[in-house]
């Protein structure tokens, strides 16, 4: 398998580095604007291949943004899209969409132009909306356009609720929580799951207090802005690692169950917009999605979530074709 990742920044970077550590893509491409940093990026990763035992080829590519350079990139089956510009402190990801937009934009058309049949991973922010931006500018079936959001933060509501577990006198492995955040990658409206989160099938609601669940929901929600004030730019080791586990349930065909953000056509009520919700990850991407019971509480924050979403991709403005 080969796979591209466009936009060699942390996020990127660390999406190449957690696929060559896996092991299963024979070539990961990273490109960039930036003169030289794919290259020293993919040097750096390879230079790492004997310690951490991989075969993965990683290749870097400038590509100036006159004299586009896509042509590494060619016959990639699964593409990573990062390019944009993260958020500083205090900046909510919607303040990035005029920005983002264009720049998505153009990356997604030279992506297409030599990987015509490639599954894209959209992560830049935000993200709904740029995964909304890419499915009707590409016209891709939407089983090949997915957002990475849920992965994500499924993963800090993991962390998080492990975190509550521990206060509350069960000092849990994060590894044996599972937790589920779907509707948009957004601070103000994602929505943790809390009536199917479970410690090893165990439902957290009998071993957590309200209190206790509530400050959990909202840690998750703030994860990223959390992060962005602590490092002064967005997070990259888990955003990455994120990216890389969904192109590794698309390339072993793993059938995973992950929320991602995907185009809805009369699922959960809704259509005409990309939000997250629990899909089937596969060889095809996107393979089904699987429509859960919310309690009524999660399915007034989902309505609210996707009014929001609906709300920032009218100001995706001229950059849809
Ligand atoms: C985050 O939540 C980068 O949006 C990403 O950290």
């Amino acid at each position: 398998m080969k796979i591209t990742v466009v936009g060699s920044g942390n996020v990127g970077a660390t999406a190449a580095n957690v696929l060559a550590t896996k092991g299963f893509a024979s070539e990961v491409v990273l490109i960039d604007i930036k003169e030289g940093l794919s290259e020293g990026k993919a040097m750096d990763i390879m230079q790492t291949a004997h310690m951490l035992n991989f075969d993965t080829k990683v290749v870097g590519v400038t590509s100036p943004i006159d004299n586009p350079n896509y042509e590494a990139t060619a016959g990639s089956q699964v593409v990573i899209i990062t390019s944009g510009i993260p958020r500083k402190p205090g900046m909510s990801r919607e303040d990035l969409i005029g920005v983002n937009a264009k720049i998505v934009g153009g990356v997604v058309d030279q992506v297409l132009k030599y990987s015509p049949d490639a599954i894209l991973i959209i992560i830049s922010n935000p993200m709904d909306a740029m995964t909304y931006l890419t499915l009707k500018n590409s016209k891709l079936p939407r089983n090949r356009v997915l957002g990475q959001g849920g992965m994500l933060d499924s993963s800090r509501f993991r962390y998080y609720l492990a975190e509550a577990l521990k206060e509350a006198g069960y000092p849990a492995s994060v590894t044996d929580v599972d937790g589920m955040v779907v509707g948009g990658h957004s601070d103000k409206t994602m929505v943790p799951l809390v009536s199917l989160a479970t410690y090893r099938g165990i439902p957290v609601t009998q071993l957590l207090s309200a209190e206790a669940i509530t400050k959990a929901v909202e840690a998750t929600k703030v994860g990223g802005a959390t992060l962005t004030k602590l490092l002064g730019t967005s997070a990259w080791y888990a955003p990455g690692a994120a990216a890389a586990a969904m192109v590794e349930a698309i390339a072993l065909d793993a059938k995973k169950l992950v929320p991602c953000c995907v185009y809805l056509e009369g699922e959960y009520g809704e259509d005409g917009l990309c939000i997250g919700v629990p899909v089937i990850l596969g060889k095809d991407g996107m393979e089904k999605i699987v429509e859960v019971q919310f309690s009524d509480e999660e399915k007034a924050k989902f309505a609210e979530s996707v009014a929001a979403a609906r709300e920032t991709n009218s100001k995706i403005g001229d950059a849809l074709k």
